[in-house]
């Protein structure tokens, strides 16, 4: 038995996927639903990120904080050692959640009425960066190959000629599908910013979870030219599950653009980070390793579970993910639309995020969050299958014999 195999109540931190008030009133569920929504791990922290904040909590000052040296260190370290990239002290800035840090990148480096360019189908937060701020959202779908996500280079080149064009989000790994992009890709994406001086930002968020086996190439390390035209937004919330500690940190080699940037933040007053955010940073990245691979390959298990399981029900087609813990799932053989889709998963008494979250180009697709215990995911595909099997019936017109029998 794997120590992720227990169930945990994450009601009792409030945990928002958990909220049955939200469960209820966005997704009309009850109180025993499973969510499959949010993208949050229900499983508990690992143990020394749980001692360290522990610890922190014990010494009574949660006053203003400054940056130890110790969180560069650790950062530098954790890059070179998973992941082979060279950082330096300077190049690193912490932020307070990468969704928030996107807004400022965006109030940065473009103007009013300027354009950002995204990938779709895409976290749908990558789009609200755009036009919450008042710039235009340039979309650039992702083609389907073989049942995995390719970029259009042709389109993407076409979209960053244009003159309004400053800035590309990069999502890589990709979410919702979980692909990770080849470094052939991903130098043909640095070479297209680097030929139409367009600003990369690289989310590489989701970088942790990569499956046993399959190997994550950073942008800067598929196209070293890109260094100095870039920013990499990187985190320990997606691995760790610290979302609500709302640390994460850029990565910018440049001068000019990490002061531009760091201008931004002043301008918002991004100042002394939270008491647990660094604590809870540290520990991830010094002594969570084991911890980590032993959850990415339980999530792997989970998500070939879901594949053998949902292999069954032809109409529901898993995209291959190499990464992540989210299920892409083609549902437009199922549902004639997507009230259909919703009014199924709210049959299951499931959450789910569908398709139509994502920007553009993912209608007929639903989001499953698979990391979470075995036992509940198991229970939520019981539950799937329950309602499929009745599910074209129920929505069948039922049909009464009318004609009376002649012996009647
Ligand atoms: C691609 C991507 N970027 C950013 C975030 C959120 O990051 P943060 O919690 O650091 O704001 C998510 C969360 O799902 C995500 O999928």
């Amino acid at each position: 038995m794997s120590q992720f195999d227990t169930l945990f109540d994450r009601k009792a931190g409030n945990a928002r996927k958990w909220a049955e008030s939200v469960l209820a009133k966005k997704f009309g569920l009850t109180p025993n639903a499973i969510p499959m929504d949010l993208a949050d791990l229900d499983f508990p922290v690992a143990p020394p990120i749980h001692d360290a904040v522990m610890a922190r909590a014990a010494v009574s000052d949660y006053s203003y904080t400054y940056i130890p040296d110790a969180f560069n260190e650790t950062v530098i370290a954790w890059n070179a050692r998973r992941f082979g990239l060279e950082l330096e002290a300077d190049w690193l800035k912490l932020s307070y959640g990468t969704v928030p840090t996107l807004h400022y990148i965006v109030q940065a480096f473009t103007a009013v009425g300027e354009s950002v360019l995204i990938n779709t189908p895409a976290y749908d937060p990558f789009a609200e960066a755009v036009e919450h701020n008042q710039r235009q959202l340039i979309t650039s779908p992702l083609k389907l190959e073989n049942d995995r996500y390719v970029f259009d280079f042709e389109d993407m080149a076409d979209k960053m000629a244009r003159p309004d064009v400053k800035v590309f989000i990069l999502c890589s790994p990709q979410n919702p599908s979980g692909r990770v992009w080849t470094a052939e890709e991903l130098e043909q994406v640095g070479d297209l910013c680097l030929q139409h001086h367009v600003l990369l930002v690289s989310d590489e968020i989701h970088r942790d979870i990569v499956y046993p086996g399959v190997h994550f190439t950073s942008i800067w390390q598929a196209c070293p030219a890109i260094r100095d035209h870039s920013i990499l937004c990187l985190s320990p919330n997606k691995a760790f599950n610290l979302g609500g500690l709302k640390t994460s940190y850029v990565v910018i080699p440049d001068a000019g653009i990490r002061d531009r940037l760091a201008q931004q933040f002043a301008a918002n007053s991004i100042t002394s980070p939270n008491s647990f955010a660094i604590p809870a940073l540290i520990a991830a990245y010094t002594k969570c390793d084991a911890w980590l691979d032993e959850m990415v390959a339980y999530v792997a298990d989970n998500f070939a579970y879901l594949r053998d399981r949902l292999a069954e029900i032809p109409e529901m087609q898993v995209m291959p993910a190499e990464s992540g813990f989210l299920a892409w799932i083609d549902v437009r053989r199922l549902f004639a639309d997507e009230a259909e889709l919703k009014r199924f998963f709210t049959a299951c008494d499931l959450s789910c995020v569908v398709g139509s979250y994502f920007v553009a180009d993912g209608e007929g697709f639903v989001r499953l969050n698979i990391g979470m215990p075995r036992p509940l995911l198991k229970e939520a595909l019981d539950r799937i299958f329950a309602i499929y099997a009745t599910w074209h019936q129920k929505e069948a017109p039922q049909f009464t014999i009318q004609v009376q029998h002649p012996d009647d």
